[in-house]
């Protein structure tokens, strides 16, 4: 089977590129490389021991999608490919309409005439907005509280109607919750440009000594040590969970939606201490405003992940930390980062 995959060379597609090719797929990739390097192709082909077809593009450009379906003929889709930053989405909503839901529209436009219907949506927990409950589930209420959290919504709502329209369609819509870590070789890993805006690859950078100290947003919350609780999960897990998505849609079509976690939930001061164990150094941290828009506590409910594609996390807190902390000193970061 081959497998086209949107935005393949970022931090999460690059991971996913590994365990497809370890799962017998073809690959291609088509990335801009807007936020990420022409390097990680080799790496991702180092690991796997395999080659990938890589296309230097964008999605946003419909002869660019045309030109790689041509040449590849992909069987399905992994659609990755787009912008992350809640922050920056408020600044710039038109941006992230342009490049999520405009993009993702003009890549469905081209699977359908080329008949490729098999398609993994990268959704994303922020799409739940403030949950009211502690364990997210898949139906709790969509109710995204920025553009990016909108930008997503649309896109699963659009997929929703190309299902309903059609129902050869075979589509999922993960919904992921906090990736984190890297590659166990050292060799890929999250590659933030410029000062990262994520907890975990700020807190590397600060054991590191490459930044001072870390800002906690905010130690009033109604949690147990005042600050935020997330689930993170390993980028291998999430990988691995694609896999799964995909092997699912072969055997089933229709609109599939799951959530993506681990079903933990770790505070800000957690990861702190966990960082420091693991690495041995300090992370010196301040505790600071809250900010804004951020939710008290995401966990999600993983049970559906395992009923319906038999999947769940294999690694915990301390593979995340040990392998971001090895990502992080591994020379090829230092070789890519601008
Ligand atoms: P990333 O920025 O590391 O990777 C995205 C890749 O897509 C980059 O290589 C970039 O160059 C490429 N790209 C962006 N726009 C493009 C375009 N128009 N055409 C071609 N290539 C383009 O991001 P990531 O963390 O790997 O996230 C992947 C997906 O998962 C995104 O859709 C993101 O919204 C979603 N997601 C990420 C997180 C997270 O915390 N990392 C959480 C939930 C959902
Ligand atoms: N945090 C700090 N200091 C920092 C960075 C973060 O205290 O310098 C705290 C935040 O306040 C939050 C926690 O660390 O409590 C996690 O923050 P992140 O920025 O790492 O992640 P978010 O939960 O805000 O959002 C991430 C992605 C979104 C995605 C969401 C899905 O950035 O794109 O997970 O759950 F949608």
């Amino acid at each position: 089977m081959r497998v086209f995959v949107t935005g393949g060379l970022g931090f999460i597609g690059s991971h996913t590129c590994v365990e497809l090719l370890n799962a017998g797929y073809d690959v291609a990739v088509l990335d801009n490389l807007s936020n990420s390097d022409k390097s990680v192709v080799d790496r991702i082909e180092q690991i796997a021991g395999r080659k990938i077809i890589f296309f230097e593009g964008d999605v946003r450009e419909r002869t660019c999608i045309q030109v790689a379906f041509t040449k590849f003929s992909p069987d399905a889709v992994i659609h990755f490919a787009g912008l992350k930053a809640v922050g920056d989405s408020v600044q710039q909503p038109l941006r992230y309409y342009n490049w999520n839901v405009a993009a993702s529209i003009t890549l469905f436009q081209v699977m359908a005439e080329t008949n490729v219907k098999t398609l993994v949506f990268s959704s994303s927990a922020t799409v739940y907005g403030h949950p009211a409950t502690t364990l997210i589930n898949e139906s709790s209420p969509i109710m995204p509280t920025s553009p990016y959290g909108h930008s997503k919504a649309m896109i699963e709502q659009i997929l929703a109607d190309m299902v309903n329209a059609d129902s050869t369609w075979r589509i999922a819509r993960l919904r992921y919750f906090n990736p984190a870590g890297a590659h166990k070789s050292g060799l890929l890993g999250e590659c933030p440009k410029g000062t990262p805006s994520n907890l975990m690859p700020y807190i590397a950078q600060v054991a590191a000594g490459k930044l001072p100290e870390l800002k906690i947003f905010g130690g009033d919350y109604n949690t147990p040590d005042g600050t935020g609780v997330r689930d993170y999960i390993h980028v291998m897990d999430l990988a691995d969970g694609h896999v799964a998505a995909l092997t699912y849609l072969g055997q089933q079509a229709g609109l599939i939606t799951v959530n993506f976690g681990t079903g933990c939930g770790y505070s800000v001061l957690e990861m702190v201490l966990a960082v420091e164990r693991i690495s041995g150094k300090k992370v010196p941290y301040r505790i600071v405003e809250r900010r804004t828009g951020d939710a008290e506590e995401c966990v999600a409910d993983v049970s559906k992940a395992m009923s319906l594609l038999g999947w769940n996390a294999r690694y915990g807190l301390d593979e995340i930390c040990c392998d971001l902390l090895k990502w992080e000193t591994n020379q090829f970061r230092q070789a890519t980062v601008i």
